[in-house]
């Protein structure tokens, strides 16, 4: 579009995202590039206060290690992580998150974040890691921080990022547009930091209708770090280990408190708990099938199980974990009441705080907690590398952390680096790292930041931008709104188009290929060879047509990036499910042509996109053990 002005923007460190793990690196990021002198820029496509993950609030934060106090140590936690992900973990980036996270709930405190309390003055943990919060505005303490330190003049909100600008192997900045204004974004940078976050709606959701939007990740979380990191031509990494959590059916109320903090029980139609019922099944899945807590995904597999063979509903058993805990002031009751009020009021909270629409869900459908269960189902597949997925970049691992035989795989020098020259990521963008959530997500952001700068004191030079290339970004960028400027009048209906595809129709094709050959909902996560190579053969032709999408403004011009980026999230996570011939993660897929788990398959499994020549590249890493 002719009349779009280009904005450019020099800064040392760019900072794309806004979410925990950019507001980590804002705040670390500020501190040492004021002692270097250096300048720090954050474009986030939303605004700080309420954008990515925890945008709605939390009611809990679950990474809390507890160093200080000698509640665990980095080993405990470290196993913890290796066992959920069923052997697949990076230890020395895990350890690394987990050495500092303690400093950043720390922080959070001193920012406002209330923090639930014991009588002793201890903070209230629903279950070993995790801590309760009154988080609802949980965001906005951490963004007012991360404001505050960078300044406000040097934060683009509402800019979309689309993708990054390369000088050789070295990232240089990256290109994006307002979606308020007609400007097109061009940063300067000599180090980028993703934080982007994850994605959702790659897979049909469970929501129909209106309640469309619904998931349980934030809807607009759309594979732009995927995207950004695979354009650069990074290594990926775990991009078949998916997440699929298990939630309060229709409004994805999480179920975390009632598992840990009330301890519930979950049962099928039929009344029977399948975590016991099923338990043989566990041993299909040494060594994990033994360990405590049960793996993420092998709980999720018990459910199935019994779903697959038409035993649900599946009920979270709030009645029956409220009563138990109230049950012991029954000779009182006074006190009784007293209880049950307040196990009420928390168990309210604990929806308000964070997923409201669950809470509007049993108001709508005359759900009391204390009298009824409520269902809960397995939610559609999400790219998520900080709860118990672990899809993102492949990054060094901090140097100290190392043995003789891991620092020659895991380590190139900055910690946080993916394998892009000054390109860093943190949260949801780096992999094989699962458990950081919120917290740890923030802490990465701190220690990517220090080393981004670091990189940037080491390599303090203007990268090379050639500026020809940006014109033809600019035109591929805008190219949606010329489409439809010219197509649009051809039909009556100018959402039925033969020259153009906008980007709601043409994510539903995604997610509808994705769900039945891919393992979604419909598919009840299973797949093969056959129905993977099917689905790449449409996702072959999505991409041909993704070249046709029109955009009717800003908004939608957005819509459709958002979609070229859940694209090639899609691509990257076939085309690895494809080459890991086993079965390691039931409850998140399974593959009835490799129904097992297998030992030559304890390798981490990474993708790369050749920037020159268009072609993946998948490669086996070794997975080492580095704590006991
Ligand atoms: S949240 O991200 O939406 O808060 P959720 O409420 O399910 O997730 O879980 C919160 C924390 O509890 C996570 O650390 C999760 O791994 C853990 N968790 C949830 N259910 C269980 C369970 N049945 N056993 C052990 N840990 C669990």
């Amino acid at each position: 579009m002719a009349n779009f002005e280009t904005v450019t923007v020099k800064t040392d460190l760019l900072i794309v995202g806004g979410g925990m793990a950019a507001c980590g690196a804002a705040v670390e990021a500020a501190h040492w590039a004021k002692k270097n002198g250096l300048s720090v820029a954050l474009v986030d496509k939303a605004a700080v206060d309420r954008s990515g993950a925890v945008a709605m609030g939390l009611s809990a934060i679950n990474q809390y290690v507890g160093l200080m106090e000698g509640d665990n140590t980095l080993t405990d936690y470290i196993r913890y992580v290796r066992n959920d992900l069923m052997g697949v973990t990076r230890e020395d980036c895990v350890a690394n998150i987990a050495r500092h996270v303690d400093g950043s709930v720390h922080l959070f405190e001193k920012w406002g974040l209330p923090i639930w309390k014991d009588e002793k003055g201890g903070y209230v943990h629903e279950g070993r890691w995790q801590l309760m919060i009154n988080g609802e505005s949980y965001k906005v303490i951490v963004a007012e921080a991360a404001k505050n330190a960078i300044g406000i003049d040097n934060i683009y909100e509402r800019v979309f990022i689309v993708g990054p600008l390369m000088d050789g192997d070295r990232v240089a900045g990256a290109v994006g547009f307002s979606i308020r204004e007609e400007k097109f974004y061009v940063f300067h940078a000599k180090a980028v930091i993703v934080g982007m976050g994850g994605a959702v709606h790659v897979f049909k959701p469970r929501s129909a209708g209106e309640g469309l939007g619904r998931a349980w990740y934030p809807p607009w979380n759309s594979g732009s770090s995927a995207y950004f990191t695979l354009k650069a031509g990074a290594e990926m990494t775990c991009q078949e280990v998916r997440f699929i959590p298990v939630r309060f059916k229709d409004a994805y109320g999480p179920v975390g408190a009632w598992f840990l903090l009330f301890k519930s029980r979950a049962t099928n139609g039929l009344g029977e708990n399948y975590m016991q019922t099923n338990a043989d099944e566990l041993q299909n899945w040494l060594p994990y099938g033994k360990v405590k807590p049960v793996p993420a995904n092998l709980r999720n597999w018990l459910m199935l199980l019994d779903v697959m063979e038409g035993k649900g509903p599946i009920f979270m058993r709030t009645e029956e974990a409220i009563g138990n805990i109230a049950a012991e002031f029954k000779d009182d009751p006074k006190a009784y009441k007293k209880k049950m009020k307040e196990l009420e009021s928390e168990a309210w909270e604990d929806f308000l705080d964070m997923t409201i629409s669950q809470a509007i869900l049993w108001a709508a459908s005359n759900v009391a907690p204390e009298e009824r269960s409520s269902e809960i189902a397995a939610a559609e597949p999400y790219f998520i590398g900080s709860h118990s997925g672990a899809s993102g970049a492949w990054v060094s691992g901090p140097s100290d952390i190392q043995t003789g035989e891991t620092k020659n795989e895991y380590y190139w020098g900055y910690d946080c680096m993916s394998t892009v020259n000054g390109l860093f990521c943190a949260g949801d963008a780096s992999g094989a790292s699962s458990h950081k959530f919120s917290s740890g997500s923030h802490a990465e952001g701190r220690i990517a930041a220090k080393f981004a700068i670091k990189f940037i004191l080491d390599n303090n030079s203007e990268p090379n931008i050639g500026g020809a290339g940006i014109e033809e970004l600019k035109k591929e960028i805008l190219a949606p709104l010329d489409r439809f400027a010219e197509f649009s009048k051809n039909t009556t209906d100018a959402e039925i188009n033969p020259d153009y595809i906008r980007p709601k129709m043409f994510m539903f094709r995604l997610q509808k290929l994705m769900d039945e050959y891919a393992g979604g909902v419909t598919a009840q996560f299973k797949t093969s060879k056959p129905l993977l190579d099917k689905g790449m053969e449409l996702l072959d032709f999505l991409r041909e047509d993704s070249c046709k999408l029109a955009a009717e403004d800003l908004h939608e011009l957005m819509r459709c990036w958002e979609n070229i980026h859940r694209m090639w999230q899609a691509e990257a996570h076939v085309r690895t499910i494809l080459f890991r011939e086993e079965t390691r993660w039931p409850g998140y897929y399974f593959r009835p042509d490799f129904p097992e788990m297998k030992d030559e398959w304890k390798v981490f499994a990474n993708c790369k996109w050749h920037p020159a020549t268009g072609e993946w590249e998948m490669m086996k890493r070794p997975i080492y053990q580095i704590f006991d």
